[in-house]
C-alpha cells in the first residue's frame, strides 16, 4: 500500500493483547505509512493506564479514557477519580471512552448497570467538558434516550451500525458518525447508505484495531494505516476525489476536539 494519505485513526486499541508481541514494530510501520495520529480508546480498568502509558510513550498516540459496557462493573467511585487525575496530568487524553451499552454479549453486565455507568460517564465529560466515544452495540434506542439527556455533551458515535434516520438523529445532537472497516464488506447494506445520506462533515475514519480489518485485509489484525481502504470506499460512496475525504475527515476531528493536534 502506497503511503498517500495523512491519517489519523479516531479508535484504536493499541494496548489490546493482540500486539503484545510486536506492538513497537507495528507502531513504527504504520507511522512509516501515513499515520500521523491516534485515538487510543480504553475500554477496562487495566487499559486505562495501558493508554495511557502509550499517549506519553508515542508522540503520535492520544488518549480517551473511560470504562466499555462489557466492563462496566468495574467502575466506581475510585476509577472515576483516578480517569480525572490522570486527564489533569495530560493534555493528550482528548476524550472519555469508550462508553455506552452492549446488549449483543448475553454475558455483559445487565442492562440497568450498563445505563447507569453510561450516564456517570456522560456527567464525567460534561463535567470535564470533553467529548465522548460512544459505542452502542444493538442498543440504538437507549443509547439515543441516554445521548439526549446530555444536551452539552458531543463526541463520536463509534463502529456507526445504526439506521440512516438514527445517524441524522445523533447529527442533531452534535454527534459524529464513526465510519470502520465495516463500510468495505461485500455485503454491507445499512453503513453504506448512511454514508450516503450524511454530509461528508459529519464523517469520521476509525480502525478498532486489532479488530474489524477492513476489506482485502478482512479477518486479519488491524491497524491504522489500513484506513486508506476506508478513505477511498467512502470517497467512491460519495462520489469525490480520496484526498478531499481524507483531509474533510481530519478537519471534523480537529473540529470536534477543538485543538490542532
Ligand atoms: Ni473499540
Amino acid at each position: 500500500m502506497e503511503n498517500k494519505y495523512i491519517i489519523f485513526d479516531t479508535h484504536a486499541h493499541y494496548d489490546d493483547n493482540l500486539f503484545d508481541e510486536d506492538r513497537e514494530a507495528v507502531l513504527s510501520q504504520i507511522k512509516e505509512n501515513g499515520v500521523v495520529g491516534i485515538l487510543n480508546c480504553a475500554s477496562s480498568y487495566e487499559s486505562i493506564d495501558k493508554t495511557y502509558k502509550l499517549t506519553i510513550e508515542n508522540n503520535f498516540i492520544y488518549g480517551a479514557l473511560g470504562i466499555h459496557p462489557e466492563n462496566a462493573d468495574e467502575f466506581n467511585d475510585d476509577v472515576e477519580k483516578e480517569i480525572i487525575e490522570l486527564i489533569r496530568k495530560n493534555e493528550k487524553i482528548l476524550a472519555i471512552g469508550e462508553i455506552g451499552l452492549d446488549y449483543y454479549w448475553e454475558e455483559n453486565p445487565p442492562r440497568e448497570v450498563q445505563q447507569d455507568i453510561f450516564r456517570r460517564q456522560m456527567k464525567l465529560a460534561e463535567r470535564l467538558n470533553l467529548p465522548v466515544i460512544i459505542h452502542d452495540r444493538d442498543a440504538h434506542k437507549d443509547t439515543l434516550e441516554i445521548i439526549k439527556e446530555f444536551p452539552n455533551v458531543k463526541g463520536i458515535v463509534h463502529c456507526f451500525s445504526g439506521s440512516t434516520e438514527f445517524a441524522l438523529e445523533c447529527i442533531k445532537l452534535g454527534y459524529y458518525i464513526g465510519v470502520g472497516g465495516v463500510v468495505t464488506f461485500k455485503n454491507a447494506k445499512k453503513i453504506v447508505e448512511v454514508v450516503k445520506e450524511i454530509p461528508l462533515d459529519k464523517i469520521l475514519v476509525e480502525t478498532d484495531a486489532p479488530y474489524m480489518a477492513p476489506t482485502p485485509n478482512r479477518g486479519k489484525r488491524n491497524k491504522s494505516d489500513y484506513i486508506a481502504y476506508i478513505i477511498e470506499q467512502i470517497a467512491q460512496i460519495k462520489d469525490l476525489e480520496p484526498k478531499e475525504v481524507n483531509l474533510a475527515v481530519n478537519d471534523n476531528f480537529k473540529r470536534l476536539i477543538g485543538k490542532d493536534i
